[in-house]
């Protein structure tokens, strides 16, 4: 199976600004891929060539093997703009309903009920798109994305406008796509969501790629710490697989230990760190 999304040294300029200075990446079939960077470095460039929306300046991109913007490349991909506004007027039902005859998708009303529930507003199909909170507008525009049963999604900032609860159940739909097996591009700010549900994580700066892993793999290891009967003692060096013997050693020498703790550094310290050194 040919990747989900993949680009090749995609570059884009607007005039003389550079946006994009040769990325290269790639999302599996079924992974759930983060896009970290700060506000200007790339992020929705490259989503809007993947939908075929922008021209790339150099490089290229392909979706499920298809070349971006391409009718094949389309009907593989759903996507959830940054910004985005459906007609007030029109009901979270008969949005779904529109956006199904633009896809071309025979899901008829199943399909909405079913994207409908994913998303928490069964209980809304009724009700206009103008009647519905912000956080409930990009739980719609979710599940918009979802139409005709994409093999991949973008979605741009999806969480900005949800309340905590809002986040929460928004990683709970990543973790359904997961499920079936949807690959996932997701933007965002928000760090601690990122690290939770991602399987991988790609950070920009400045228009590059300046650091990929997945969560575990980018917050390096912070050493070990061990309470005894003495108080917390550091192992600044040490990792997990340290652990049983050095608890091995305390006891050895007749300490009591009352707990162990393995310390990860945290995605928000790795994305610091690459933006900090990209910026140099
Ligand atoms: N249509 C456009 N015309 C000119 N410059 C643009 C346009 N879209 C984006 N840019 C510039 O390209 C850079 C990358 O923008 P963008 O991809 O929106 O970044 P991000 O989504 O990471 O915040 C920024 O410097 C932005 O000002
Ligand atoms: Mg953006």
């Amino acid at each position: 199976m040919p990747p989900a999304l993949a680009t090749h040294e995609l570059c884009k300029r607007y005039g003389d600004r550079v946006a994009l200075d040769g990325v290269d990446l790639e999302v599996g079939p079924g992974e759930l891929v983060g896009l970290l960077g700060p506000n200007g470095a790339g992020k929705s460039t490259l989503v809007k060539i993947a939908c075929g929306l922008v021209h790339p300046s150099g490089g290229h991109a392909e979706v499920a093997g298809a070349p971006a913007g391409s009718p094949a490349a389309r009907a593989a991909l759903g996507y959830l703009a940054e910004l985005f506004r459906f007609p007030g007027w029109c009901t979270a039902d008969e949005l779904l309903g529109l956006h199904q005859r633009l896809a071309g998708s025979p899901g008829a009303s199943a399909e909405r009920a079913d994207l409908l529930e994913l998303v928490g507003l069964s209980d809304a199909a009724g009700r206009r798109v103008e009647q519905l909170s912000k956080g409930m507008q990009q739980r719609l525009g979710i599940a918009q994305a979802l139409v005709g049963q994409p093999a991949v999604v973008l979605l741009d900032e999806p969480t900005s406008a949800l309340d905590p609860a809002g986040r929460r159940a928004v990683r709970g739909m990543l973790e359904e796509l997961r499920r079936r097996g949807v690959a996932v591009l997701l933007n965002s700010h928000l760090l601690g969501e990122i690290e939770q549900v991602c399987d991988r994580v790609a950070i920009v700066a400045r228009g590059r790629l300046v650091a990929e892993g997945t969560p575990g793999e980018l917050g390096r290891p912070g050493g070990v710490e061990i309470e005894t009967a003495a108080g917390t003692r550091s192992f600044s060096d040490a990792g997990r697989e340290d652990v049983p013997a050095l608890v091995a050693g305390l006891v050895g020498k007749g300490e009591r230990i009352y707990a162990v703790r393995v310390v990860q550094g945290t995605l928000e310290d790795a994305y610091l760190r690459a933006i900090e050194e990209a910026q140099r």
